[in-house]
């Protein structure tokens, strides 16, 4: 990893470290070009800057119903990857990082297709503000998709795993919180997660699984980090 730091004086808020890297992602934005854009409260910001550029761009690919409604409410252009051959670049949040660009995502149950979006696009920048920069992945529950058949099975072999699987429900509700893609999401807890590769590997082989939140095998190429001192760019 390398790292540069673009500095500031004031003390901010998380809010305020996530508009920074979202500010700062624009830079990232290839003129003409199709962008992928990720789902959360970071990549939310960096769609409202999106907007200020939007004509620079030719449009987008959105990770998630919601990304693709606030796209369409910027006026943003947005792409069906069918029919998208390849993207310059992916920007997204993560819930955690590693200093090697080893990530945890799918906080907001969109981990399938923003790994199926970061999939076509060349470069993955990750925006976050410096709480997500973590030693060793696992602190924030692990997102695991499944086809809804397959819950308990899955879950039993992700316990298996050593972590405490937990099916994600609806807020107030005992009702399995749904996808976009009709799946249901597993959060598993309790994992320390030394070799990220080895366990996404491992996970993505159990039958019923759609996705595993570790963006490990392919991680980010670039981390926009939001810090007190401003925002340190990590290369990976
Ligand atoms: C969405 O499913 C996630 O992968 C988000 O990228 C991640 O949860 C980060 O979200 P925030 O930007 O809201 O922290």
């Amino acid at each position: 990893m390398s790292a540069s730091l673009i500095y500031s004086n004031s003390i901010m808020t998380q809010d305020e470290l996530k508009q920074a890297v979202a500010r700062a992602a624009i830079d990232y934005v290839v003129d003409g070009e199709i962008i992928g854009v990720g789902t959360g409260s970071t990549a939310n910001f960096f769609i409202d800057e999106l907007a200020k550029i939007k004509d620079r761009i030719k449009g987008t690919v959105a990770s998630s119903e919601a990304t693709a409604s606030r796209l369409r409410g910027h006026g943003i252009p947005v792409f069906d990857l069918n029919e998208v051959t390849s993207m310059a670049v992916y920007i997204d949040g993560a819930d955690e990082i590693t200093d090697s660009g080893a990530m945890i995502k799918g906080g907001g149950a969109a981990l399938t297709r923003e790994k199926i979006v970061a999939s076509v696009s060349k470069k993955f920048v990750c925006i976050a503000d410096g709480s997500k920069l973590v030693e060793t992945l696992g602190k924030f529950p692990l997102p695991v998709e499944v086809i809804p058949m397959a819950r308990a099975s899955v879950m039993r072999q992700l316990a298996l795993l050593g972590g405490q699987p937990r099916l994600r429900t609806k807020a107030g509700s005992d009702e399995a919180f749904i996808t976009d893609n009709g799946g249901e999401i597993i959060d598993v807890v309790g994992l320390s997660i030394t070799d990220p590769v080895a366990l996404e590997e491992q996970i993505n082989q159990i039958v019923g699984v759609i996705a595993v939140g570790l963006f490990a095998k392919a991680g980010a190429n670039v981390c926009l980090l939001g810090t007190s001192e401003g925002v340190k760019t990590l290369t990976f």
